[in-house]
């Protein structure tokens, strides 16, 4: 696995990656990589001849009180992992680089950026559509995977990329879970093995509400039940538990089309996020 820490010597090692036609997978991350992440280079592999990664912590996309400066970072173990995941490329840019001196464009996505944790995070993802708009143009990749973790991230880059014409595929991948359901999260290294037990919480309750939902209860009422659920799990606040629609991210008050539960809530000082899809169709046959 090459690794460039500058954009100088990009070009070229892009060039030898899509020799005779390649195609190029791209997976940017802010690293501290888990299984995740490996799932999401893993698929790469799939859909493309080579696989690129990023790692980079994008300080557009934090708020002034959130966790830039405590960011899980273990660049050493990430190499480990990347290259044993069969990663060709790894770019590593520095902040300056990204955003060099005088840089001053910003890009925001309405509509699906608005709700959930558009508005609990202001300016969270116009700072994640700005870096993933310049990565996707430094790098050029086929294809682009992330994450259904992040649901709501996953719709507004498919906007973007759709609105700009970039003309780069973008590929959801799957949840990846620990072993007794809890989403896998860069951040679920700062609980403590109590708010660990409490984080379980999470996928209980979308799973309950999935059920809910699908036995015909109102939606208000499941959505009603599953936060009070949390909050006596021992969450300190829930930013939302919503049915949405899974491309448009607006509220559903009764099931429709293609639709996801999304949650976001706060242990102590963590915030954890989660979301399941809810298929009428296949769950009635099941
Ligand atoms: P990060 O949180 O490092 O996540 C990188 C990618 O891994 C994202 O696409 C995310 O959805 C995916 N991911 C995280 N946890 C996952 C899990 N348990 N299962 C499957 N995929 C998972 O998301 C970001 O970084 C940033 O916002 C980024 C897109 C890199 C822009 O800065």
């Amino acid at each position: 696995m090459q690794i460039l820490r500058e954009a100088s010597g990009l070009g070229v090692a892009l060039e030898k990656l899509r020799a005779g036609g390649k195609k190029l997978a791209l997976v940017p991350t802010m690293g501290a990589l888990h299984a995740g992440h490996i799932a999401l280079i893993e698929a790469a592999r799939l859909h493309a001849d080579h696989v690129a990664a990023t790692i980079f912590v994008n300080p557009l996309q934090f708020g002034a009180n959130e966790d830039l400066g405590s960011y899980p970072r273990q660049e050493a173990t990430d190499i480990t992992m990347l290259r044993a995941a069969g990663c060709d490329l790894l770019w590593l840019p520095s902040a300056a680089e990204v955003y060099p001196e005088g840089f001053a464009t910003s890009l925001s996505v309405s509509g699906v950026s608005e709700r959930w944790d558009g508005a609990a995070r202001p300016g969270h993802f116009d700072g994640v559509a700005t870096v993933v708009a310049k990565l996707l143009l430094t790098v050029r990749p086929d294809v682009a995977l992330f994450g259904e973790k992040d649901f709501q991230q996953l719709a507004v880059i498919r906007r973007m990329v759709a609105d700009l014409g970039l003309g780069i595929e973008i590929v959801g991948v799957p949840t990846v879970r620990d072993h007794d359901g809890l989403a896998l999260s860069s951040r679920n290294a700062y609980l403590s093995t109590e708010e660990r037990q409490i984080a379980l919480a999470l996928p209980l309750g979308l799973q309950a509400a999935r059920q809910e939902i699908l036995e015909g209860k109102p939606v208000a009422t499941t959505l009603f039940g599953a936060e009070e659920a949390l909050l006596i799990a021992g969450f300190n606040r829930v930013d939302y538990f919503a049915l949405v629609d899974a491309a448009t991210l607006e509220p559903l008050d009764k099931p429709a089309g293609t639709m996801r539960l999304i949650v976001a809530a706060v242990i102590g000082k963590t915030r954890l996020i989660d979301n399941l899809a809810v298929e009428m169709g296949s769950s009635a046959r099941a």
